[in-house]
Formats: C-alpha cells, structure tokens, sequence
C-alpha cells in the first residue's frame, strides 16, 4: 500500500509499504476512505516534534471501513464505517475513566501519526479500536465525519467549553486557521452576542465572515477597541487563543474583562509571560488544554440531526494517490487559501 512518511526534517516520500496487521488483541486494521492533513503534520515535517521518528506515516484524522480486528475488539466488526479520533485511548486508565483521553496513561493518547504510524495511508492500524472509533450514522458524509477528528473537538473542548462561553457572551477569536474557524462554528451553539476574530491574513479573515465573524480585525488594526467598542469599553468575555505564539497569549490576556476567561488551544514552541503584575487584580481564568476528544459523540450527533454542518471547512479536495499535492497545496496555504484539504479514496 501507499504511505506517507516522515523521513527526517524537511523530507516526506509517498512510498509503498507492507500492509499493517493487528498487533495486540485490541487492534482494528481500517481501509482509509477519507484522510486529512493537520497543521500538525506541517510541524513534525518541519522536525518540531522530535518524538515522530523518520520512517513514521502521518496522519491523526480519518474516517475508514473495518477490515480486520484483534480477538479482543467487540464494538466494531469488520464493515464497519467509523471515524478514527486523533486521540486513542485505553479506555481504562484513570485518565480515560473520566475521559481525559488525551492523558491517557495506558499507551493512548495523541499516538497515531506520532509514536505509531498514522492515518495517511492506504490502511492504517488503529489501537484499542473499542475505545478509539465512532461508528458512523449513515446520514453522515464522509467528509463530515472528518472534520470531527482533530479540529471540532479541539475547538469546542479546549476553546468553547474550556471558555464557558455563554449566552449574549462576547467572545474574540485569536486565529482563523481551522482551529480557531471551528471555535467560531461551536461557539454559535450557544448563541454569543458578538464574536470578533483577529488574525492576519485577509484570506483567514475572510473565511471567518463566511463562517459567522460578526467583527473581524486584520493586521493594523486595534483588536483592544475592536472589542471595546462592542462592549462599552469592559473587555470580552471570553479570549480564545487559536495561534500559539506568545504575542497572541500575551494579547488575549488583554481582551477579556475583568472575571473573563482564557482559553489557551495554540502549541507553543516558546515561553510566554504572564503579566500577573496586571492580572492578579482582575479574576482571570486562564485553561490551556490537548484535546481529549470526550465531546465527538455529541458533535457526531448534532451533525447527524443537521444541527451542526462541519464542511464549510473543507477548500480543497483530492484522491488519495494525490497526497504529495495535497501537501502541497496545504502547505502552500498562504497562496492556495487551503483551511481542510480532502483526500478520498478513488
Ligand atoms: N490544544 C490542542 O489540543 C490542539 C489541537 C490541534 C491544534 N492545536 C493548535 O492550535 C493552533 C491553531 O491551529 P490551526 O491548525 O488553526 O493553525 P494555523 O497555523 O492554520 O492557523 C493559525 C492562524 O493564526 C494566524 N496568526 C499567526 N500569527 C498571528 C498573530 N500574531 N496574530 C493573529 N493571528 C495570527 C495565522 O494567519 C493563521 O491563520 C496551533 O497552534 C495548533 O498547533 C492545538
Ligand atoms: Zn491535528
Ligand atoms: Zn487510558
């Protein structure tokens, strides 16, 4: 089968290798259907995650039909259509027992594309496939399915409900990247007055109109009186930072109110300050958090009611054999506009 793998900083081949088999009892091998790239994935090809050794497949999102499973797999058989989340999870750790998936200490976690081959391949092996697959409805595109592996969960979990965002709230986005365009689409769940989105790409701010921005505030302008302005001056309620680099911390510290929240999604790669000489006073609440994907069953189901429609996400689409273009064109993003490219299987 073809792969996509990691060979070392800078270097990717899409390259024929065996086809995997299950490993432990636990395992479901999957035929991929749909598959797509993370900002993530830039990241590792860029050598910023040391953990993927070269010679790894990437790839922590894919929905995929069941081909085989481990004797000990009895929530999905083979024929099974199910969306595989970048988290995997022992489903029995004290971690997963609350499910803080994303903690998991009995070798789940975010594993596949990471310690494990991944999901951009032709076939991929997926751990404690109880515990780490979502059957699929049949009312559910492929497409959207996707879109429920890494990006909505992580914008809902991290950002919207680590906000508590709440009716008639003022919330600012910092970052128009899929992430922060996802927590535009879970915040509207639950009706905020104003939702502002800074970023600075005209393209990113774009689609965040599209996506429901009701204000949007580029490069040169003030996101402080952008949010003042709506808000008499207060600050918004609630700060979600979408980009991971410590300006846009430091910033999002400065746009809540008195009382507000931070809700921190970005990876950061540097240390940010913390201005407690100017925070002590005002009761922030400051979350960081790594997805841990307990909220896909709900996503799932409110894209199967058509309450929620994750494809306004998707720019660019390709069949599998095309994943070398795929990374082009993703990360290429500043001149192609890609947000989710889709790869399917021909
Ligand atoms: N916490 C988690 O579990 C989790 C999971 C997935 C992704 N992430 C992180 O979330 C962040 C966003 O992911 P993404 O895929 O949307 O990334 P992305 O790189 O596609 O988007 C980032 C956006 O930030 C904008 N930006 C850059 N510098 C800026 C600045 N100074 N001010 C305003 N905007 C700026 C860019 O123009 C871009 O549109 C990344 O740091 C990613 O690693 C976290
Ligand atoms: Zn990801
Ligand atoms: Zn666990």
């Amino acid at each position: 089968m073809k792969a996509l793998i990691y060979e070392g900083p800078g270097r990717r081949s899409w390259t024929d290798v065996p086809v995997p088999r299950p490993a432990e009892a636990t395992d479901a091998i999957l035929r991929v259907d749909a598959v797509t790239i993370c900002g993530t994935d830039l990241h590792i090809l860029k050598g910023d995650v040391p953990a993927v050794r070269p010679g790894t497949i990437l790839g922590h999102e894919a929905v995929g039909t069941v081909t085989e499973t481990g004797a000990a797999v009895t929530a999905v058989k083979p024929g099974d259509r199910v969306l595989v989340s970048c988290i995997s999870a022992c489903g029995r750790c004290r971690y997963c027992r609350t499910g803080a998936y994303g903690q998991c200490l009995g070798g789940g976690g975010w594993i596949l594309g990471h310690r494990i081959n991944g999901t951009q391949a032709e076939y991929v092996r997926v751990p404690f496939a109880d515990t780490s697959t979502h059957v699929l409805p049949g009312g559910v595109s492929d497409e959207a399915a996707l879109m429920l592996a890494d990006i909505l969960p992580t914008a809902y979990e991290v950002g919207v409900l680590n906000g508590r965002v709440r009716p008639g709230d003022t919330v600012v986005i910092v970052g128009a990247g899929p992430i922060g365009l996802a927590a535009i689409t879970t915040a509207q769940l639950f009706t905020p007055a104003h939702i502002v989105v800074v970023d600075l790409a005209p393209a990113r701010l774009e689609a965040a109109k599209r996506l429901g921005a009701d204000v949007t505030v580029g490069a040169g302008d003030d996101p402080a009186a952008a949010v003042g302005d709506l808000t008499g001056g207060l600050g918004a309620d609630v700060a979600i930072e979408a980009v991971g680099v410590p300006e846009t911390f430091e910033l999002c510290t400065r746009l809540v109110r008195p009382g507000g929240h931070v809700a921190n999604v970005g990876v950061h790669g540097r240390p940010a300050t913390l201005h407690l000489e100017d925070l002590w006073i005002r009761n922030l609440t400051i979350t960081t958090g790594l997805v841990d994907t307990f909220s896909t069953p709900d996503l799932l189901e409110m894209v199967a009611a058509g309450r929620l429609d994750p494809t306004g996400f998707i720019t660019h689409r390709f069949t599998l054999d095309d994943m070398p273009a795929a990374y082009d064109a993703f990360a290429g993003a500043a001149a192609t506009g890609a947000l989710k490219v889709v790869l399917s299987r021909s």
